[in-house]
């Protein structure tokens, strides 16, 4: 099976998560959005009754063109459940997202939610987090200043940058500056440093919110339980 494949075999297998009547936030990213088709699948032809919460607008299009109800995650009490995707997971459940610049809604999801489950294909796991580039939504006013810091910190930043060379705006019009760490040894005294620096709007890092992994392989999928 190719990357694809086992995206695919890992969306799909999320679904048998989701319960009837469950609030459910769905997030972002190629794996997601075969989650997303097979919950369509099960709502329209199985008739599942779920309320979605989404964390970007690529998957509220994609999840309002099936049919699927999604609410604001303003309009909802509780998240029974939050099913997405990770950039690096390493081997104690700690995890870099937002490859797919929506780690700001994500994380605001993802922190509301009673439970998170991360689908990624094999790839995605290694010991330490870290060779993945650590993503850091950032205010565009300032922002030069804010990758300077960085900079003197060595935390080798990089603005992220669309194909035509301009800057990328996430869903909530900020960028990203990418740090190009290769290793994380401290990831919560990382995430306390980057979470209080002026212009940082969130950072990619999220610690301590899954226990429940569903990794594609070349076997099928396998369920991690921290
Ligand atoms: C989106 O910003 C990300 O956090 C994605 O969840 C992550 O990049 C995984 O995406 P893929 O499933 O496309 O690899």
């Amino acid at each position: 099976m190719n990357q694809d494949e086992l995206k695919a075999l890992v969306g799909k297998k999320a679904v048998d998560w989701i319960k009837p009547d469950m609030i459910v936030g769905l997030g972002t990213g190629s794996t997601v959005k075969f989650m997303v088709d097979e919950l369509g699948r099960r709502v329209n032809e199985e008739g599942l009754n779920v309320i979605g919460v989404t964390t970007s607008i690529r998957t509220k299009k994609q999840a309002e063109s099936l049919g699927i109800t999604i609410k604001d995650v303003d309009d909802v009490d509780h998240i029974d459940l939050t099913i997405d995707g990770a950039d690096e997971i390493s081997d104690d459940f700690q995890g870099i997202k937002g490859g797919g610049a929506a780690l700001l809604f994500e994380k605001i999801v993802a922190t509301k939610s009673k439970k998170n489950i991360w689908i990624v294909d094999e790839s995605k796991l290694s010991k330490n987090i870290g060779s993945f580039p650590l993503p850091v939504e950032v205010i565009p006013y300032g922002s030069g200043t804010v990758l300077e810091n960085f900079k003197q910190k060595g935390l080798n930043p990089k603005f992220r940058i669309n194909e035509d060379g301009s800057l990328l705006k996430t869903d909530s019009g900020n960028y990203i500056i990418d740090l190009h760490l290769q290793e994380i040894k401290q990831p919560h005294e990382l995430a306390e440093y980057l979470i209080h620096q002026v212009g940082v709007v969130e950072h990619g890092l999220f610690l301590d919110l899954v226990n429940t992994v569903i990794v594609g392989t070349q076997n099928g999928p396998q369920v991690l339980e921290a």
